[in-house]
Order: C-alpha cells, then sequence, then structure tokens
C-alpha cells in the first residue's frame, strides 16, 4: 500500500488522549457491565419530538436533493436570526455558512483563517478536537492556559507572552467545555483588544451559548472592532437537543463566508436537504431550548450542592456548560489516576482533566448528560469516595508524623 498521507495519519499527533477511561468504560459496558456513563457529552434524551415530527414531515415534503452549498436561504436566515440574538449583533444570511455540526463549522473557521504554517493561539483548557483541527490544516498552535486559580478566565499577559510573528488567530470557548468557565466581559475585553492590536482572527466557539447559568451570554463579536474579524461557530447539537442531526454553522464577515462556500463544494456538497428545512423549523420555533437550558442549570446546581462542603476535592469553574469540574488535585495524583480508580471502585467513568490540557490536570469533568436520580446517586458516591479517600491519606499523614 502507498503511504498515508502525514497530514491525516498524523491528525491526533502524539498527545495523551486523556480518553481511555472512557473508551475503557464504554467496552466493559457493551460487554455487560452496568457502568453509570459520566464521560461524554451527549443528552440523556432523544431530541424533541417536534423537531423529529418536523423532520418526517420534510422528508415526505419531498426534500431529497442536493442543497444549496450555502445553506437554504430559509436555514441561514433562521441561524441569522439566533445569531442576531445570540451575539446582539445584527446578522443577515449572507454572513452565514452551514456546517455539519460546530466541529464542521471550526473545521471552516480555523481554515480560512491560518495558511500552512501559520500559528495560532488555543485558550485552555480546551474542547478535545482543537489540536487536531489545527493539524489538519498544517497550522501549528500553543495553548495558553486559563489557571483554576484566575477562575479559568484567560489573561491577556498570557496571550501576548505565546504571540510569534506568525500568529494568525485566536481561538476560545465560553462557555467553556470542559471547566464550565463563562467568560467574564473583562476576559473577552482582554482578548478582543489582543486580536485589535495584533490584527488576529477570534474564532470563538460558542455552542453552549444558552448554558450560560442564567447569565446573558456575551459573544465577542459585540465588542469595538471585532465584527470584521471574528468568526463566531455555533449548532443546534447542545441548544437544541439534536446532536446526532450535524447541523452546525459559521458567522463571519461576507467575502469569508463567500469563499468558504468552495470549501463546501469540495467537503459536503451540502447539508441534507430534509434536514436542512426541519432544522429552519426548530431553530424559528426555539423547539426544547428553554427545557434543555433549564435541565441542565437544575442539574448543574443539583451536582454542585450535593458536592457541597466535600473534603478532599472542590467544585471550579462550573458557572455554564453541560458539566461540573471537581479539582481532586488535593488527594489524588492526577485526574487520570481519580477516574482509573473511580471506575474500578464504583463503576462510575468521568473524563480526566489532563485530556483538555495541562490546567485541568488534577481535575475530573463530570458530565450532566444522565437522568437526574442517575446523577444524585453517582454524586454520593463519587463523594464517598474521595472522602473515604481524603480520611486515608490524613491518617497516613499522621501515621507518618507520629513515626
Ligand atoms: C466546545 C465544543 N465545541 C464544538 C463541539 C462540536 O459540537 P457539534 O459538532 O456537535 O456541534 C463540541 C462538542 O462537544 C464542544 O464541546
Amino acid at each position: 500500500m502507498p503511504a498515508i498521507s502525514k497530514r491525516i495519519s498524523g491528525i491526533l499527533g502524539n498527545d495523551p488522549s486523556g480518553w481511555e477511561v472512557h473508551f475503557t468504560a464504554k467496552a466493559r459496558q457493551e460487554a455487560g457491565e452496568d457502568i453509570v456513563m459520566l464521560s461524554i457529552g451527549d443528552h440523556d434524551r432523544p431530541t424533541p419530538e417536534a423537531s423529529v415530527e418536523a423532520c418526517v414531515e420534510e422528508l415526505r415534503a419531498g426534500h431529497h436533493h442536493y442543497t444549496d452549498l450555502q445553506g437554504i436561504a430559509s436555514l441561514r436566515q433562521a441561524m441569522a436570526d439566533v445569531t442576531t440574538r445570540s451575539t446582539g449583533v445584527a446578522t443577515t444570511l449572507e454572513q452565514i455558512i452551514v456546517a455539519p455540526g460546530g466541529q464542521g463549522a471550526l473545521f471552516a473557521a480555523v481554515h480560512a483563517a491560518l495558511d500552512p504554517g501559520d500559528h495560532a493561539i488555543v485558550v485552555g483548557p480546551y474542547y478535545a478536537t482543537y489540536p487536531g483541527t489545527f493539524r489538519v490544516a498544517c497550522a501549528s498552535f500553543d495553548v495558553v492556559e486559563a489557571l483554576a486559580e484566575d477562575d479559568f478566565q484567560p489573561k491577556r499577559a498570557a496571550l501576548e507572552a505565546a504571540k510569534r510573528p506568525e500568529t494568525r488567530a485566536v481561538l476560545i470557548n465560553s462557555p467553556n467545555n470542559p471547566t464550565g468557565a463563562v467568560y467574564s466581559r473583562e476576559t473577552l475585553e482582554g482578548i478582543a483588544g489582543f486580536c485589535r492590536d495584533h490584527d488576529l482572527w477570534l474564532i470563538s466557539d460558542e455552542v453552549y451559548w444558552t448554558h450560560t447559568g442564567g447569565e446573558q451570554h456575551l459573544s465577542p463579536l459585540a465588542l469595538p472592532g471585532m465584527e470584521e474579524r471574528t468568526l463566531v461557530v455555533n449548532s443546534v447539537s447542545k441548544s437544541h437537543g439534536m446532536t446526532g442531526w450535524r447541523v452546525g454553522w459559521m458567522r463571519g464577515p461576507k467575502q469569508v463566508v463567500d469563499d468558504l462556500v468552495n470549501l463546501n463544494l469540495v467537503l459536503t456538497y451540502g447539508l441534507g436537504d430534509f434536514i436542512s428545512h426541519a432544522v429552519a423549523r426548530a431553530l424559528v420555533a426555539g423547539w426544547g431550548v428553554e427545557e434543555l437550558t433549564q435541565r441542565y442549570d437544575a442539574r448543574r446546581k443539583a451536582l454542585i450542592s450535593a458536592f457541597d462542603g466535600i473534603r478532599g476535592a472542590q467544585v471550579r469553574g462550573s458557572q455554564g456548560g453541560i458539566y461540573v469540574m471537581l479539582d481532586v488535585s488535593d488527594t489524588f495524583e492526577s485526574g487520570e489516576d481519580f477516574a482509573w480508580s473511580l471506575l474500578e471502585a464504583e463503576k462510575i467513568a468521568v473524563t480526566p482533566g489532563e485530556a483538555f490540557g495541562r490546567a485541568a490536570a488534577g481535575h475530573v469533568r463530570i458530565s450532566l448528560c444522565q437522568d437526574e436520580q442517575t446523577l444524585a446517586q453517582a454524586a454520593s458516591r463519587i463523594r464517598n469516595f474521595v472522602e473515604t479517600r481524603a480520611g486515608e491519606a490524613k491518617r497516613q499523614r499522621i501515621t507518618g508524623a507520629a513515626s
């Protein structure tokens, strides 16, 4: 067989993935073990019924054909209206391009912003696909870590320190996966100032914009001088309960969108026809959005209060998003150590923070994508598990000091 290109075979790089706990747990679950999976961000319930019905209707109505490469007009209009609401910046359908999910929109944004050899700054802790998305574009990147002691809010000084002559773009994600941090206005102003002063693109991943923990969502698009340099990534996955539909979009300057139509020409040749019509209706009606927002808010609050006063760990970040971050560094060697031990002892799968960059090391990400009862039981078992270990460590310290 001839060689596979380095571009494709190297997408995952050599980074430790941190996802072994999840894959091991999944394999054991499929083999019949009773394992509580709190390691993945996919909804525990189906897509809202109204969206499913709309899709069946659109399929029966004969929408079986190729679609406009940029996205059918009704879908882009609905996406533009949602973007106007989410960002507070008037958006027209010429500034929208559809993509297969937020991931497809990220791929498009990264390829629009960077040439091979260019450099990007990724703010960490970051979503696991970011590094591979830069590698496939043959661009390099450095991670600027937002620190737990700063509530995972990135600082402009750290961005300045990572800037290189070939830096062209910054990638941020708020509300953040995995930390649940919701970037403050001050944080976003620092990032925006950095991008303006160095003439950089800002790729802003806002797929969790409806999960802000009750705060008004803030988009850097709305800050002065940012409209011409901000590429907003969004999708229906997390907001509308539609992960498996693979529909997302990017909002950017019209010239960027016009050029990206050619990426859709060679990559997807447009989204599915009946799916496009159904998602347009789901976006206009907002089916399920309010319910999903409230459901995750309630679960987040319940989990945080179940960990209230826990000995040996503490909740960090977790203002929004669909995960809770537990700092276990006082009691465990690493997030990995905690996650493997928890899987063995309690048959609960969580994701080690190490999967998301250095600043999340010593933490674990707990997904809220299970029903309330399962989450409550898991929280109480995790609490016992941590406190037992913290108690053992304390006893060892006392014995060690006495001997
Ligand atoms: C931060 C972030 N961005 C983008 C995505 C991609 O989502 P999708 O492609 O389903 O829209 C995810 C999925 O988990 C995510 O967590």
